[in-house]
């Protein structure tokens, strides 16, 4: 039996996985194809339903992003959104105008009822609005079925040939109903009955690794972290014994983390696969000695990972893949396409300029992290993996500040399991990142009759869904107590304990 599709047309938006990330959460399958994928190609895909996301043009504009008017006619439903709109309305022959206010932020929506769009949604509803231009007269036939007192259409639709458009954006959460609106969508508009889970999102990769894959040599490098872990096993899950796993234990894990990977995926452990680690703790500290900028530091990680990866890759020999465990913010956050990049990430870009490979496999590279997880479970990897927090690949190196050497390794290793063991035992769950971080700042204290001078560690916790934006968590402070009495009392060199209350922007996650 066919799979249910819906398409997205990207045109340039920065929603457009988002928009495909909501419809799957509806189980249904969405994929997203740049907006000049071929009138033919979409026939032959048999959508039961395409979007078009927004997009920073003006439909007026010289290069802006058009297609073709044939496309209204397939009786396909299609919903534009935000510049989807304004194409459907101007390629149909409405009028789209610079308008007299611009919309930027919430705005207060009257929707009609009775348009399948808004079943079940409040007739004043709260949407998410970014737009300049707005569609000031929607094209003949249309019926205007939401507007807000500046945006005379903030909603049109043409039902006789499934036709429907939003000025605002659906598939923010900003917008209080977005959710009901594109489950409307695809569902009451587009017909479908929601056969798509993560199993098939997991069936459906390993039959196509397998294809791709054919009786090559795949590596994959393995930190141990969610991502990398899930694409691990679902490679070994295709080929079995065609994957090597190379874990590059660099000195800056957290405490018994390199035990704890080999203990899963080492020769003991559930998985058919060929597993490799490789101690180089003190290599990594030497090529760290000295340096103290943050990005200087990631890049010597990142390097040097590469150096150790190729000379084990050259060892096996006739490698033919490389996996590796991207995720989509990942690929944002590293600035493809027009984003800005923030910083280098490692597991990004890196690797396959060095070592000769034929092809880059990123399984997860659609996904967010949630979804990660959810593929994770569904291939039966342990709770305790899946659930883990996410650790960069960089490590430690970058939740040390300044300088980074063994013996601060050694604190933040250990301020940051006792941190762990406190979290856990108060039974606080839910949190979405937190660790014990290093500053590079030493005071004077007093322990016993004695005068110290030594380090403060600075705990972290913030609660996050998308790991772009972040609020600081609101740890009990008796936990925090408790976390700042044994660090003090137990980890040499620490005499100074402080929570970091900085959200993301203007901090970051990590502390570098
Ligand atoms: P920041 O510090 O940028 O972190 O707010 C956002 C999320 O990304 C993780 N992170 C990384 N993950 N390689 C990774 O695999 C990296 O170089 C890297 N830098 C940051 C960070 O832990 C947080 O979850």
């Amino acid at each position: 039996m066919e799979k249910e599709l819906v398409i997205v047309l990207d045109f340039g938006g920065q929603y457009n996985q988002l928009i495909a990330r909501r419809v799957r959460e509806c189980s249904v399958y969405c994929e997203v194809h740049p907006f000049t994928l071929k009138l033919e190609k979409i026939k032959a895909m048999n959508p039961k339903g395409i979007i078009f996301t927004g997009g920073p043009n003006s439909v007026y504009g010289e290069d802006a992003p058009r297609y073709e008017k044939e496309i209204f006619d397939l009786g396909i439903p299609i919903l534009g959104i935000c510049y989807g709109s304004q194409l459907m309305a101007y390629t149909l022959g409405g009028t789209v105008e610079t308008a007299p206010v611009s919309e930027y932020g919430k705005a207060e929506v009257t929707a009609d009822k009775s348009s399948p769009l808004f079943h079940d949604v409040s007739e004043k509803t709260i949407c998410w609005m970014s737009h300049t231009d707005y569609i000031s007269q929607a094209p003949a036939g249309f019926h205007v079925c939401a507007t807000t007192p500046v945006c005379p259409v903030a909603a049109m639709e043409l039902p006789e040939k499934n036709l429907y458009a939003t000025q605002f954006h659906p598939e923010v959460l900003h917008t209080q109903e977005g959710m009901k609106i594109l489950s409307n969508f695809v569902y009451r508009v587009c017909g479908c009955s929601g056969d798509w889970k993560m199993s098939s999102f997991v069936e459906d990769t390993i039959r196509s690794i397998r294809q791709k894959v054919g009786d090559g040599k795949v590596l994959c490098a393995l930190s141990g972290g969610v991502d990398s872990s899930v694409a691990a096993v679902l490679l070994s899950k295709a080929i079995g014994r065609q994957l090597t796993c190379v874990f590059v234990d660099h000195g800056l894990l957290r405490k018994n983390e390199g035990d704890e990977v080999e203990a899963v995926f080492g020769p003991d452990g559930p998985y058919d696969l060929n597993f490799i680690r490789v101690n180089c703790q003190q290599r990594f500290y030497d090529k760290l000695a000295g340096v103290t900028e943050p990005e200087q530091k990631r890049k010597i990680i990142g390097e040097e990972f590469i150096r150790v990866f190729e000379e084990e890759a050259k060892k096996i020999g006739a490698v033919d893949f490389l996996v590796q465990g991207t995720i989509y913010p990942d690929v944002i956050e590293s600035g493809l396409g027009k984003s800005a990049v923030i910083k280098s990430h490692h597991n990004v870009g890196g690797l396959p300029d060095c070592v000769d490979f034929k092809e880059i496999i990123e399984p997860l590279r659609l996904l967010f992290k949630d979804e990660v997880r959810k593929a994770g479970r569904e291939l039966g990897i342990p709770e305790y993996l899946v659930d883990r927090q996410p650790f960069p690949g960089p490590g430690l190196g970058i939740r040390i500040v300044g300088e980074v050497t063994a013996d601060k390794v050694r604190i933040v290793q250990d301020a940051d399991a006792i941190y762990r063991e406190e979290i856990a035992s108060a039974g606080i769950t839910g949190l979405g990142q937190y660790f014990a971080a290093l500053t590079n700042m030493r005071s004077v204290g007093v322990m016993g009759d004695e005068r110290t001078y030594d380090y403060a560690v600075a705990l972290r916790a913030v609660n996050t869904t998308d790991f772009m934006t972040a609020e600081c968590s609101e740890i009990p402070f008796e936990v925090l107590q408790r976390v700042m009495n044994r660090v003090i009392n137990e980890v040499k060199g620490v005499n100074r304990v402080m929570y970091d209350l900085t959200s993301k922007p203007p901090g970051t996650i990590e502390f570098e």
